[in-house]
């Protein structure tokens, strides 16, 4: 069983751990248009399963700075395009044994992979959950006879962020039901399983707490859609599973490896929670 505290128990409780701030904020009230034309649904009504968790989801984009909203309105100011281009540029080029680019098979960016961001992780023909960058490694592998790219690699998070573009106002399309339900259970249940010295949840931060501040961050819902994202903190492009590495260990824990399994779940199971807002990727967070 999940023991939830209340909002109250938790912020006194973490306050004393970590330095848990009051709540300041709601989500702010803006919209999301980018390059003044493409508007992107970054609240809305939460999917059935959340029933009785939330009632309303919200992008990280509504949780941020004015100064770090407008980064991604316009895509001449968002850094994601570095990532972006490179990718585009890798996509119609030959590597491997077999002399074959991505474009070969899949034809242009912009059409073949329209939509397909939107769907991962998914179950792939053979029953296994894959996310984005495991499609990518069987093409690279398995039908141009070249190396797989490590997770978090930057050509790994140019292709991703080239990909994920071309899902850039679709809605969360995540498949939950049949072979993939087993699963999403699983990864629910990392999701409410409470972590490290610090005995916290994905839930007692992101579901419990969000609109209050943590440390010096205004705390979002978690939610994926804007991925792959540009950290500012960072300097660099993130991917879902790193971003997850840096939460389990705030929580003072082991963690999980970036392409386990576990991340898999857990990343079909947080995706499921974004359902009826758009995919951002790709966003800038601080
Ligand atoms: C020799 C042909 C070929 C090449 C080259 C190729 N792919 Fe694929 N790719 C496929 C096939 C076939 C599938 C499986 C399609 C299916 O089952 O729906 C696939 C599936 C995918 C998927 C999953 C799409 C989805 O909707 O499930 C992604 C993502 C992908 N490829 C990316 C790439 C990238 C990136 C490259 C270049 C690095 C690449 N592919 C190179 C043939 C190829
Ligand atoms: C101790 C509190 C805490 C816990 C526990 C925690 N996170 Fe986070 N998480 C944060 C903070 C702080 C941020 C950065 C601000 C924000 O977006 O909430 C963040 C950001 C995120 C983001 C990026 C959201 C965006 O739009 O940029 C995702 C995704 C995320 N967390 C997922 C998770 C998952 C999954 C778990 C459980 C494995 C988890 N977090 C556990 C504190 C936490």
């Amino acid at each position: 069983m999940t023991l939830r505290f209340s909002r109250t128990t938790f912020a006194a409780m973490a306050a004393l751990a970590i330095g848990f701030g009051p709540a300041i904020a709601e989500p702010v009230d803006d919209e999301l248009v980018v390059n003044e034309e493409l508007t992107i649904t970054t609240k809305a009504a939460a999917a059935p399963h959340l029933d009785g968790h939330m009632s309303e989801v919200y992008s990280g984009w509504l949780f941020r700075t004015d100064e770090t909203r407008a980064m991604q309105m316009d895509d001449f100011d968002n850094p994601m395009f570095i990532y972006v281009e490179r990718g585009a540029e890798a996509w119609t080029t030959a590597e491997g044994t077999e002399g074959k680019a991505c474009a070969d098979c899949h034809g242009a960016l912009e059409e073949g992979m329209k939509g397909v961001r939107a769907a991962m992780p998914k179950v792939n023909a053979a029953g296994a959950l894959w996310s984005m960058e495991d499609y990518i490694n069987d093409c690279r592998t398995n039908r141009m006879g070249a190396e797989a790219l490590k997770w978090n690699s930057n050509e790994m998070k140019d292709m991703t962020s080239a990909i994920s573009l071309q899902s850039r106002g679709m809605p969360v399309n995540v498949a939950i039901d049949g072979p993939a339900a087993e699963f999403w259970e699983r990864g629910k249940e990392i999701y409410y399983t409470r972590f490290g010295q610090l005995e916290m949840s994905c839930a007692s931060c992101h579901e419990e707490n969000y609109g209050n501040n943590i440390r010096a961050d205004h705390l979002s819902q978690g939610q994926t859609n804007g991925f792959p994202l540009y950290r500012l903190k960072d300097g660099a492009a993130v991917s879902i599973h790193q971003r997850f590495v840096g939460c389990v260990r705030d929580t003072r824990a082991e963690t999980f490896a970036a392409g386990s399994q576990e991340f898999r779940e857990l990343e079909l199971y947080v995706a499921s929670r974004g359902m009826g807002l758009d995919i951002e990727g790709v966003a800038v967070r601080p």
